[in-house]
């Protein structure tokens, strides 16, 4: 059960003073339908979000000094900004701007699972997870359809880090219709390995491609989420999902990094019932008929990725999972 500020039914409750942490989802989208760049910059999508189980923590403590503190540890920690850019500033600001112990300086640590710039929002989970431990420590007392909204002003996947497990997202990504989800661990629930990559890739760079490859010619808008994607996840049917996995931005981010198509091939040859960039890329989201299936198409990778993909590189996760909430 989720409390209205994101807080699990059982979870020990946190804070009196003392440091709060919170944790947020990588999401994968199991379909990203991209429609015309609009006047404002953004594509209209439609968009199948999915929430897997690895989560990036956010620390929220008192500062040591005078003012707001932020380190980031973790997986990629060198390369993520400390400077304003680190969208947890700007969730900090907003969550000062809705009140309570306003002003109360913080120190933020942000523990990092999810690749830097790999299409898996792991900044998005940052903020969602500041965002959710801030409304504790500075007991806000904010629900979670407001803590939506202030995620929307954050970023396109902000809000879907925010809820979790499957949702259809318009709009720029962030008007969001959860989906019933199979708890992980059950029937229903989809084993995935995640083969990521050494150097990062920029959404906005990856859009732009979209555009300048005429990618949406023809389109008003952006086209559906097959239905038989819809059908395989009800189903708690991974074949039907895997055959159903679509990604508009996919021609784009392999045409600027061809080395991804090899890996896909790779994949599926491997054994997976279905191989697609997540998000912007460039890591590849690739799917497994069960879990044990994973396990033997992470080490069969492993194996056939050697020369390029270091030990590390290739990841193990599982969906739905939960958005962000109280560790
Ligand atoms: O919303 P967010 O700041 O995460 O978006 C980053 C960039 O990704 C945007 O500036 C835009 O270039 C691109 N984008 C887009 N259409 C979307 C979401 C993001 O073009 N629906």
């Amino acid at each position: 059960m989720v409390a209205s500020d994101g807080t699990r039914g059982g979870g020990r409750r946190q804070n009196a003073g003392g440091p709060v942490v919170a944790t947020a989802p990588a999401k994968i989208n199991l379909a990203l339908r991209v429609g015309p760049r609009r006047a404002d910059g953004y594509h209209p999508l439609n968009s199948l979000f999915h929430a897997v189980d690895l989560v990036e923590r956010v620390t929220v403590g008192p500062a040591l000094a005078g003012g707001d503190e932020l380190s980031v540890s973790g997986r990629g920690a060198g390369s993520v900004p400390l400077d304003q850019t680190n969208l947890v500033w700007r969730a900090a600001a907003l969550a000062r701007r809705e009140g309570g112990r306003r002003g109360d300086p913080v120190r933020l640590r942000i523990d990092k699972a999810i690749p830097v710039a790999g299409g898996l929002a792991g900044g998005s989970a940052d903020a969602a997870a500041a965002l959710v431990a801030l409304n504790r420590f500075w007991g806000l007392g904010l629900a979670g359809a407001r803590l939506i909204e202030l995620a929307a002003e954050l970023g396109s996947d902000v809000p879907f880090a925010v809820l979790g497990g499957n949702a259809i997202g318009q709009g720029r990504g962030e008007t969001l219709r959860p989906l019933a989800a199979a708890a992980p661990g059950t029937a229903g629930a989809l084993e995935w390995v995640l083969v990521t990559s050494g150097e990062g890739m920029s959404t906005p760079a990856v859009f732009a491609h979209f555009d300048a490859l005429g990618l949406a010619a023809g389109r008003s808008e952006p086209p559906p989420i097959p239905p038989g994607l819809l059908a395989g996840l009800a189903a708690g049917d991974p074949s039907l999902v895997g055959a159903n996995l679509v990604n508009d931005l996919q021609p784009a981010a392999l045409d600027l990094r061809p080395d991804l198509g090899h890996v896909i091939g790779q994949a599926l040859a491997a054994g997976a019932v279905g191989a697609v960039v997540s998000g912007s890329g460039p890591t590849l989201a690739c799917l497994a008929e069960s879990a044990p299936a994973a396990d033997a198409l992470a080490r069969d990778l492993a194996a056939r990725l050697a020369g390029t993909h270091p030990p590390g590189s290739i990841l193990r996760a599982a969906g739905p999972a939960p958005g962000a909430a109280i560790a």
